[in-house]
């Protein structure tokens, strides 16, 4: 048998209702923020990558799906989609419109990473990014925009997590006071963390390695080398979420695993969620777009993997409830399920789920098969029926049933009688 490739996940009838929750919510919430659904390619040029996520992630250097097109050109299956919707806001000329640019998506990703739960090769995110503002108040808006889509899909136990990691002054501070930190380690650390500490020693933060973990806790923390334009930014932004009643704690560990990033950086983390603890994370990011060779424009946005609110919701037992059928409708003999199957179609123009029998079965099966979809009303048609105009309706639950012409069956279902 052909199975599924490593780190997919198929998603099945059964549990669409939840993944539309998800989609509708982002979709709700996103549109409540002024913000537009974008959809960019599910490829791109790899260099996009390189240069946009940054050439010291381990998404760029471990986990992109690369591979050369029939033209010979390197293509990359996007790992993330901020990278996609910059380069589109150049391409496409956004730029030079209105500002500030709000767009949200609703994509597919892909990275080469060791699968677990909530760790996928394939996976889905939620993401919004809005351009054109440097001021806290766009910070704040797309905080309290992720914030609020947790919220309104039921999720209680998240924990929003803020740092600031500063601009490109404060940071080469910063870098420096790491490698001090860290130069008489170094050795003992594994060999990417040899890398990054010429590199970019603030990705040795991030090292998920027990070899490194034990020297990165006592690291000097990026909260104490902030410049006083970007500490003044970070106070704003707290200061607009208290105003908003929007709680939060100053993790001064969060560092982000993507290179773009500038000021505020923040993740929403769940306890129930065990190792892949983040559901949402985002931040500043002012550079990507000069990285990109395009005129500055200051941005900031996030992501939440579709994936694991899913598990979180599981988790935290969170109520959604699926649309069931509203009737079934069974037909007893030949003319009957004929008939059974254009009262399905009238009833379904009227904007009820209907289903019927399809299969040919008896009308006892027929029942049996009602009661599996969880259909309380079962309208049952036989020789009599089709004589009188008159269908039986019935109540599953309540076991009563009454008689209702065909032609008020739609008005009958649509006033919820039972
Ligand atoms: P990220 O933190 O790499 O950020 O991913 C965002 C979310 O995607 C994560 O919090 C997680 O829920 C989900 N995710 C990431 N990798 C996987 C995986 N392998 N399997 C399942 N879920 C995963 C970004 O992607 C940035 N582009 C966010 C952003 C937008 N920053 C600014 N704008």
């Amino acid at each position: 048998m052909i199975r599924i490739p490593k780190g997919c996940k198929d998603m099945l009838p059964s549990e669409a209702y939840l993944w539309h929750t998800v989609e509708d919510t982002a979709r709700e919430t996103a549109e409540l923020y002024g913000f537009k659904e974008m959809r960019t390619p599910t490829f791109e040029h790899t260099e996009l990558f390189a240069r946009g996520v940054g050439d010291t992630s381990d998404i760029v250097t471990k986990e992109m799906y690369t591979f050369l097109d029939k033209g010979e050109r390197s293509v990359t299956l996007r790992p993330e989609g901020t990278a996609g919707v910059a380069r589109a806001f150049i391409e496409d000329g956004l730029q030079g419109g209105p500002m500030p640019f709000k767009a949200y998506y609703l994509i597919s990703a892909f990275r080469y990473e060791r699968p677990q739960a909530g760790r996928l090769r394939e996976f889905h995110q939620f993401g919004a990014e809005l351009y054109g503002s440097p001021e806290p108040s766009a910070d704040a808006e797309v905080i309290a925009m992720a914030d609020r889509f947790l919220k309104a899909l039921g999720l209680s136990r998240i924990v929003l997590r803020l740092n600031s990691i500063g601009c490109k002054a404060c940071r080469a501070r910063y870098a420096e006071a790491l490698r001090n930190f860290f130069r008489p380690h170094v050795d003992e650390m594994c060999e990417d963390c040899k890398v990054r500490f010429q590199k970019n020693p603030m990705r040795m933060l991030d090292c998920k390695e027990q070899s490194c973990k034990k020297f990165t806790a006592a690291a000097p923390v990026m909260l104490d080398y902030l410049c006083d334009d970007c500490r003044a930014h970070f106070e704003e932004v707290k200061h607009l979420l208290d105003g908003a009643g929007i709680s939060y704690t100053v993790d001064p560990h969060i560092v982000r695993g993507l290179d773009y990033y500038s000021r505020t950086v923040f993740e929403f983390t769940s306890d129930a969620l065990g190792a892949q603890s983040t559901v949402l994370g985002g931040g500043r990011y002012d550079t990507l777009l000069e990285q990109l060779g395009a005129k500055p424009s200051p941005a900031v946005g996030f992501a939440a993997g579709l994936e694991r609110l899913i598990m979180v919701m599981n988790a935290e037992d969170v109520a959604v409830s699926e649309r069931v059928a509203d009737c079934y409708i069974a037909g007893m003999d030949e003319a009957s399920r004929k008939k059974a199957f254009l009262l399905a179609e009238e009833l379904r123009s009227a904007g009820l789920i209907v289903e019927t029998d399809l299969v040919g079965r008896s009308l006892k099966a027929q029942l049996k098969y009602a009661d599996k979809l969880n259909t309380r009303r079962v309208i049952i048609i036989g020789e009599d029926e089709l004589a009188s105009g008159e269908a039986e309706v019935k109540d599953m639950f309540l076991s009563k049933s009454e008689r209702v012409k065909f032609d008020a069956l739609a008005q009958y279902c649509k006033g919820g009688k039972f």
